[in-house]
This record gives structure tokens, C-alpha cells and sequence, in this order.
């Protein structure tokens, strides 16, 4: 499936069909993901990202199509059965407790127990070495928080989504996908988050963004996978194409087919923009 590629994309899928009566939310989409990257996917409104991220995170059966982890074929029998597999997502709408403080947000669902009879019969929560893992865990991505006792209602929108960051970092142990992270942050918080992904990408975990900035984007991806009319329309690399050139890959008004994995511009429209033949 991976032809001749030395390396074996951590998350694959091929030719994924979502179909929600005569709406074709995907239609044939292929994804990879590779080991330490950052992969943006990127499209306009109603193109299937979502549809895509959900189908690849267990929130969502596809009718058709197949889906790789680390090479292995695997069905996901919902959002749980992916975060078994070790992936994590953080979604759009800020998924924090906000009356509850850092650490409780960190090990929501996940909490633990005090040791012996106390957390196994009387299931009394292990507060402290809560706080301390989630110290350390914090300290480890750079997370500068003054306390960890602070409810998650008194930090600011940037302060937050670095915490939902830092807890699905906590647990994944093959993906963290990132639905819009910095949609709703200022010039200020954004930065911070995309400091934060670069951290997390340098440690070794692979980063699925889902973004409409495109100066975010071109920034922080190591690739950028196009979504168009439900099925990825091209992957390439930032540095490869100017920020216009990618806007109109996902338009329509550039025209690229795939060849083999690589992206292959349109000639004739490649050379009406300019690009380099491939
Ligand atoms: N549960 C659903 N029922 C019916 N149609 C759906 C459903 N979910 C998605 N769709 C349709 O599938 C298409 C793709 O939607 P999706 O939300 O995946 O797009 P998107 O690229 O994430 O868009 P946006 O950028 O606006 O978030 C749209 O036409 C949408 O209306
Ligand atoms: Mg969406």
C-alpha cells in the first residue's frame, strides 16, 4: 500500500465515501500523515475537513474506504476506540471544564486514583500527584501557568486552548489532531499556540491542523494537504507554492492531479501560474 516508501505513514486512508442521503460529504479522500510532521489540511467551507478529521478520529463510520494506523488497517468504532489508538484531538469549541482547575482538566476522564483501598473502593482522586504530573507535564511543553489549582474560566482564550493542547499531548501516543486551534485567539495567543504545536512536533508527535490562515499554515507546515469537493485535491509542501497558488488549488482556479503520491500541477495551468513543472 505504501508502494516502495521507506517510511510508513503513521495515519493513511484511502478512498474514504461519506455519504449523508444525495450529500456526498466524502467522496473518495485519501489522507497521510508522516512521523514528526506537521500536516495542515486546509479547504473552503463545506469541503469535508471536518467530515475527513471525524472519519479519521472514530467520530464518524465511512461507508467505504480504508484506514491505516502505523500501517496497520483499523476500524474505529468511535471517538473512544481512537484515543485507545493513541489519538487525540482537540476540537474547535475549547473542550475544557471551565469551572474546574488544570490539573482536574488534564486527567478529565482519566483521573486517578488514590493507591490501595482508598481509590478502589472509596474512589477517592489522587489530587496530588495529579497536580504534580500535570506540573511536570506542563513545565516539559513550556506552559508557563501560575497555578495549576486556577480554574480554567480564569484564563484567557490562548492560556486555555494550551491547556486542551497539553492534554491531548498528555495522552497521544501517535497523533494530535488540532480542529482550528487559533480561530478564535488574538495575534498574541495564536503565536503562543502555534510555539506550542512546533514544541509538541519537535518531541517527536506528528500534528494534524485544520486551519482557514493560511499566514498560520505557511508558517508551521511541514506539508499541506488540500481538501476540494470531499477528496484532497493535492499535497505539498509550503515552500513549494506561494500562499495564492495554494488558495487557488483549493478554489479550483489552479488545477493539480496526483501522480503516484506527488502532486502534480496542470501544465497548462501550471504554467499560467507560473509554477515550476513537476
Ligand atoms: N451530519 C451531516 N448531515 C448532512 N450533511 C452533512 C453532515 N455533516 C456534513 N455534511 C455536509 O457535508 C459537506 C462537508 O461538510 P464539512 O463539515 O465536513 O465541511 P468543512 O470542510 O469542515 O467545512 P467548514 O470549513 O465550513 O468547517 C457539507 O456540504 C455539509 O453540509
Ligand atoms: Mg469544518
Amino acid at each position: 500500500m505504501t508502494g516502495n516508501s521507506p517510511v510508513t505513514p503513521v495515519l493513511q486512508a484511502r478512498g474514504l465515501v461519506k455519504r449523508y442521503g444525495h450529500v456526498t460529504a466524502i467522496d473518495g479522500a485519501d489522507f497521510d500523515l508522516l512521523p514528526g510532521e506537521v500536516l495542515a489540511v486546509i479547504g473552503d467551507n463545506g469541503a469535508g475537513k471536518t467530515s475527513l478529521i471525524k472519519a479519521l478520529t472514530g467520530a464518524l463510520t465511512p461507508d467505504e474506504g480504508e484506514i491505516r494506523l502505523h500501517g496497520e488497517p483499523i476500524r474505529f468504532t468511535g471517538p473512544q476506540s481512537a484515543r485507545q489508538h493513541g489519538i487525540e484531538t482537540v476540537y474547535q469549541d475549547l473542550a475544557v471544564a471551565a469551572s474546574m482547575d488544570i490539573a482536574s482538566n488534564m486527567f478529565l476522564g482519566r483521573e486517578l486514583r488514590r493507591p490501595g483501598v482508598l481509590g478502589r473502593v472509596f474512589r477517592l482522586l489522587d489530587k496530588k500527584r495529579m497536580r504534580e504530573e500535570a506540573a511536570a507535564h506542563m513545565a516539559d511543553l513550556r506552559i508557563g501557568l501560575r497555578s495549576l489549582t486556577q480554574p480554567v474560566e480564569t484564563l484567557s482564550g490562548g492560556q486555555r486552548q494550551a491547556v486542551a493542547v497539553a492534554r491531548s499531548v498528555a495522552w497521544a501516543t501517535s497523533v494530535v489532531v488540532m480542529d482550528e486551534p487559533t480561530a478564535a485567539l488574538g495575534v498574541k495567543e495564536s503565536g503562543q499556540v502555534l510555539d506550542l504545536i512546533r514544541r509538541v512536533r519537535d518531541q517527536g508527535m506528528p500534528v494534524v491542523l485544520i486551519s482557514h490562515n493560511m499566514p498560520h499554515v505557511f508558517e508551521i507546515a511541514d506539508r499541506v494537504h488540500v481538501h476540494r469537493l470531499g477528496r484532497r485535491e493535492a499535497l505539498i509542501k509550503p515552500s513549494d507554492y506561494s500562499m495564492a497558488e495554494v488558495v487557488a488549488i483549493m478554489t479550483g482556479a489552479l488545477d493539480v492531479r496526483k501522480d503516484g503520491g506527488t502532486v502534480v500541477a496542470d501544465t497548462g495551468a501550471a504554467q499560467a501560474a507560473g509554477l515550476p513543472a513537476h
